[in-house]
């Protein structure tokens, strides 16, 4: 039987499904993933030299500038297909929890609630010497090109500069949405992980700590990711694809 027959069927049967999603998840909104070919500013730089508080030490305009960019980028951009048949899943009486590396707010967007964002997102920056969280009032609502310097606005404590509130390369996770991932992922019957490459932990930990728990893992990605574990199924295509034929399959009672 082919794996999306297998694939629908286990979530036919399942009650508690976790989503696990990357920037693959985004990429037909029109963000651009960290690892496939880099364009524009991203040509010249790659993102694990810009995700760091040593960029910032040493270039707190360019790193402010350009993630008040992929601010703009984020916004413009619109929930696809696949955001929305993963919410659409709770419409067939499914539980279904998302936890994403995105800092983008696609998901939510889309209708799903409390979603664990690993990796923080680009509406919640915070000073970057003493921590204290900011909000976007502080922030001027500018347009900036791709590329610009812009000066990170002032804590209003402290002084100091403000940051995104993401996680760079060399953070720690932010400790509640680990707990709350690791709790979801041990207590759920299929983990669908959607558009990553699995490169980067501790999040990537996450769909083996799944298959440890004995639940099935079931990966959408344009490229085979699949670890090759008897509970695991690998759906090769585009998740704005994938998923929505998965859901259509669910809703027919697969
Ligand atoms: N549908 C499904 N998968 C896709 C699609 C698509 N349309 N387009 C790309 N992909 C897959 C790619 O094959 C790749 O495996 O999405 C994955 C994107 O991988 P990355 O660019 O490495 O993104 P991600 O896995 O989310 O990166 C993890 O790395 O730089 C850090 O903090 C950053 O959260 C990010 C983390």
């Amino acid at each position: 039987m082919p794996d999306i027959e297998l694939a629908a069927q286990a979530l036919a049967s399942a009650h508690k499904i976790v989503c696990f999603s990357g920037a693959g998840i985004s990429a037909e909104s029109g963000i651009p993933t960290y690892r496939d070919k880099m364009t524009g500013l991203w040509e010249r730089y790659s993102p694990q030299e810009l995700e760091t508080a040593k960029a910032f030490r040493e270039n707190p305009k360019l790193i402010w500038g350009w993630y008040l960019w992929r601010r703009k980028q984020a916004a413009q951009a619109q929930p696809n297909a696949a955001h929305l048949a993963l919410h659409n899943m709770v419409s067939l009486g499914k539980k279904v929890s998302v936890i994403t590396q995105n800092i983008d707010d696609l998901h939510e967007r889309a209708g799903s609630q409390d979603v664990v964002h690993l990796h923080g997102n680009l509406n919640t920056p915070k000073c970057f010497a003493c921590h204290r969280p900011a909000g976007m009032a502080q922030v001027e609502d500018i347009v900036p090109e791709e590329g610009a310097l812009i000066d990170p606005p002032r804590c209003g404590r402290c002084g100091g500069r403000l940051r995104p509130g993401v996680v760079w390369y060399g953070e720690n996770l932010p400790k509640d949405a680990w707990k709350s991932a690791m709790s979801l992922v041990k207590d759920c019957d299929v983990l669908i992980s959607v558009g990553t490459s699995g490169v980067v932990f501790p999040a990537a930990k996450l769909p083996d700590i799944a298959l440890s728990a004995g639940s099935t893992v079931i990966h959408v990605n344009t490229l085979d990711v699949g670890l090759g574990n008897s509970n695991e199924l690998m759906l090769i295509g585009r998740a704005s694809e994938v998923l929505p034929q998965l859901f259509a399959a669910m809703a027919s009672g697969a």
